[in-house]
């Protein structure tokens, strides 16, 4: 199939990329590269071998979009991108609405336009706010966002099942990730994190290179086994590799379909630490304080729907994950 990415050169989307060409789809690529680089094209070159027919473009430019796209037979859109980190968008809301919200309209009037009815959305477990009870199941209600990143993420939800409710042969497959850490096995690509990162992992390397004297554990007072924040890592090649497999729920004409990308294991801040101390023999120096502002207690998916509909498990172990991550990571710093 002729796959268009946006966000082709972010953090998972260049991983899907890779696992869509080992299936041997065409990916036309779009970016405006500003969380990203181009750097990351040619390392999705030396994993697979082939080009991708890429151009930097912002998606709210529709009429630049128009004219990239109305050359090429999309049979479907992967949509990555996006403006993903939580803490500016609540410094900057209106820059996220803008880009998250416009930017995804502007793509479907050009979808509409060139006649791509198939699109597979990112989205996030962040939808389920505070969730009514776990393991999640696609059923559970969504709840109320803390942060103008989540209300993103859920107004786009409802602008593709209203935009499908009006074009009954659109499909939409709306994926709710969960926690994606790890690389690509290569150490080519992975999460690049700007400035003091917000998200565990990339904290936990900063740590392990010495860039940052300790982890600040936020709360052990949470109620879960051992009292830290419990949520489902999941490995990027796993994720990616579901996006792959989402693409058979659109060939079955399914309308709209939600999907969770999790493992359905949750584990501890604690677990996280002591997995990454273990797999790669470094010390970890962290401090308990308090809860952070907006955090749960626990997150974690249940993915039987995943793997009924189109036969997707995720495959990789919390220590291939910290493993992958240290040996992108490191080469950073
Ligand atoms: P990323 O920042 O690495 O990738 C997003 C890409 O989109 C970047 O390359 C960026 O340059 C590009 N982009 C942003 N705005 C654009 C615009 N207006 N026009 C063109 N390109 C634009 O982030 P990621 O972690 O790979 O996330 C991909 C998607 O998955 C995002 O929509 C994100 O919200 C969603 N998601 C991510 C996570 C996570 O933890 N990483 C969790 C749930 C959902
Ligand atoms: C965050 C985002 C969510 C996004 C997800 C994946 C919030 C409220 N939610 O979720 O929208 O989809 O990232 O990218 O920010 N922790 C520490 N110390 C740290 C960092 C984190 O103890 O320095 C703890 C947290 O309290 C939490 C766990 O580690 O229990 C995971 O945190 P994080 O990686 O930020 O992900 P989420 O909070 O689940």
């Amino acid at each position: 199939m002729n796959i268009l990415v946006t966000g082709a050169t972010g953090f998972i989307a260049s991983h899907t990329i890779v696992e869509l060409q080992n299936e041997n789809h065409t990916i036309i690529g779009i970016d405006n590269l500003c969380n990203s680089s181009a750097d990351t094209l040619d390392n999705i070159k030396k994993i697979t071998g082939k080009d991708i027919d890429f151009y930097e473009c912002d998606i709210r430019d529709t009429d630049k979009l128009k004219d990239v796209l109305s050359k090429y037979k999309i049979d479907c859109c992967i949509h990555f991108a996006g403006l993903k980190a939580v803490g500016e968008s609540v410094a900057k809301p209106v820059e996220y609405y803008d880009n998250n919200i416009a930017g995804t309209l502007s793509l479907l009037k050009v979808l509409k336009e060139i006649d791509c009815k198939n699109i597979i959305f990112s989205s996030s477990a962040t939808i389920y706010g505070t969730p009514a009870f776990v393991p999640i199941t696609e059923e559970c209600p969504k709840g109320i966002c803390t942060n103008p990143y989540g209300w993103t993420k859920h107004m786009i939800e409802q602008i593709l099942i209203d935009t499908q409710n009006a074009n009954k042969d659109m499909n939409v497959v709306i994926l709710r990730y969960f926690n994606p850490i790890g690389a690509h096995p290569s150490g080519l690509i992975g999460e690049k994190p700007n400035g003091i990162p917000n998200n565990l992992m990339p904290y936990i390397t900063q740590v392990a290179c010495g860039i940052r004297e300790k982890l600040f554990v936020y709360g052990n007072d949470y109620d879960t086994p051992d009292g830290t924040g419990v949520r489902d890592y999941i490995h990027v090649v796993d994720l990616a590799r579901g996006h792959v497999k989402a693409l058979a729920a659109i060939e079955k004409n399914c309308g709209v379909d939600i999907f969770n990308l999790g493992t359905g294991h949750g584990y501890s801040v604690l677990d996280v630490i002591n997995t990454f101390e273990k797999v790669n023999n470094i010390k970890i120096p962290y401090e308990i304080v308090a809860r952070r502002p907006g955090d749960i207690a626990s997150c974690y998916a249940d993915p039987e729907k995943a793997k009924r509909v189109f036969g997707w498990v995720a495959q990789y172990s919390l220590s291939d994950m910290c493993r992958d991550s240290w040996n992108y990571q490191h080469r950073l710093f």
